[in-house]
């Protein structure tokens, strides 16, 4: 079988820990190597069931240093990268857009300088496998979509938001590092994802843990907004597919065909809450409350991901009512998981985004 050392960005994170599991899991003759920073939205909690694994190995460190990604690479010899790290969320993106280029521009070329150099220098002598770049990208590169219409490969990129504007250069630096130095790469373009272990910022986790607190529920704008949703489990599975059998230089979108209207889903989760909670039915909707839009906010986010569906035979296999139930149940059942990360800095954040609001 062959052996790889894989290098995964971003694996304690919510899709990064899903995809290390994934391939730990899956593949024990691939080594994997986990490097995160262990920002706010990183937390070695998620990958608990698999921390001893033999072919498992996390390294503590931050893409955006340079001296540091290129000692790695020296010292590991790594033949993939599967990258992931990054700054996520969009309201801190707002708040804070230079923190978003450091991890999403600078951080993924240095990532590309070292692999340039390691795959052209010692690893070109040993021909049992050819390296890849894979980077894993948002929907959100392709800017807003108004009531038609899908993002395709080809839909020009248009980003809207420090963090989308972030992400998109990044692509860029990736598609010109194959362009200009051949490096083998891989691209994809991603939906709104959603599942365990998501930090609760974005929509879904948030409003599960205040309606477990009983607090408002920030929806922002009209709440006519459009999400196209995806289980993270499937996302992970695309990602282990394109990684495997997608085509060097080229980019897959995914996505779940599975629309939403903001205010729709808002419903849809609390009426699981009110049934898993016993509550009265409509409790938790009382619970919304319409809140100052966010700045510039895309309307409507929608992948047409039929090129992954045809060429790699990918499906999504999780219903959105199925995946938006056992999301609601992993998250009433790992209320301590819940409370260790909204303590502290969160408590400051949230007060920041949504006091006065
Ligand atoms: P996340 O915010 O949950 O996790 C990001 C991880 O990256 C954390 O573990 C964090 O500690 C780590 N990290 C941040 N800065 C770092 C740095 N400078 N050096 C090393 N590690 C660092 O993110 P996520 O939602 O899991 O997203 C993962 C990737 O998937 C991102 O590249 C994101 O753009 C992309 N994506 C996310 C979604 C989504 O809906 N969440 C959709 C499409 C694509
Ligand atoms: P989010 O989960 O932040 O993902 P993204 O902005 O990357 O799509 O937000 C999903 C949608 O929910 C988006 O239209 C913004 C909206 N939203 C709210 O209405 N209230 C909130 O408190 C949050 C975090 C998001």
């Amino acid at each position: 079988m062959l052996q790889r050392k894989i290098l995964i960005t971003g694996g304690a994170g919510f899709i990064g820990s899903h995809v290390v599991r994934l391939f730990v899991n899956k593949y024990p003759h691939y080594t994997i190597f986990n490097l995160d920073k262990l920002t706010y939205a990183g937390n070695l909690k998620n990958l608990q069931d698999i921390e001893q694994a033999p072919n498992y190995t996390f390294l503590k460190g931050d893409i955006a240093e340079s001296a540091y990604i290129f000692s790695i690479f020296e010292q590991y010899q790594f033949d993939a990268v599967i990258h992931l790290a990054a700054e996520t969320h969009v309201d801190r993106s707002i708040e804070n857009p230079l923190a978003f280029v450091e991890t999403n521009v600078l951080g993924t070329v240095n990532l590309l300088n070292a692999a340039k150099k390691i795959w052209t220098t010692s690893l070109k002598q040993s021909d049992a496998v050819t390296p890849v770049f894979y980077h894993v990208s948002t929907d959100e590169v392709y800017g807003s979509l108004d009531s038609g219409g899908f993002f395709t490969e080809t839909t020009p990129y248009a980003p809207q938001s420090p963090y989308s504007a972030s992400k998109a250069s990044s692509d860029h630096f990736v598609r010109a590092y194959h362009n200009t130095y051949k490096l083998p790469v891989l691209i994809s373009n991603c939906s709104n994802n959603y599942g365990q272990h998501q930090f609760p910022e974005k929509l879904i986790p948030l409003f599960i843990n205040n309606i477990l607190q009983n607090k408002p529920l920030p929806v922002y704008g009209k709440g006519e907004n459009v999400r196209d949703w995806l289980y993270v489990k499937d996302h992970a599975r695309a990602i282990d597919v394109i990684f495997h059998y997608g085509n060097v230089g080229e980019t897959y979108n995914v996505g779940g065909q599975n629309e939403w209207k903001n205010i729709d889903l808002v419903r849809l989760l609390c009426k699981i809450m009110d049934n898993r909670l016993g509550k009265i039915a409509g409790s938790s909707e009382r619970l919304i409350t319409y809140v100052t839009d966010r700045a510039g906010h895309d309307l409507r986010y929608a992948i047409d991901a039929q090129k992954l569906m045809h060429h790699l035979d990918w499906q999504p296999s999780v219903s959105f009512e199925e995946g938006l139930e056992i999301t609601v149940d992993w998250y009433l059942q790992n209320q301590t998981w819940l409370a260790e990360v909204t303590s502290g800095a969160y408590q400051q954040y949230y007060k920041q985004q949504y006091e006065n609001r």
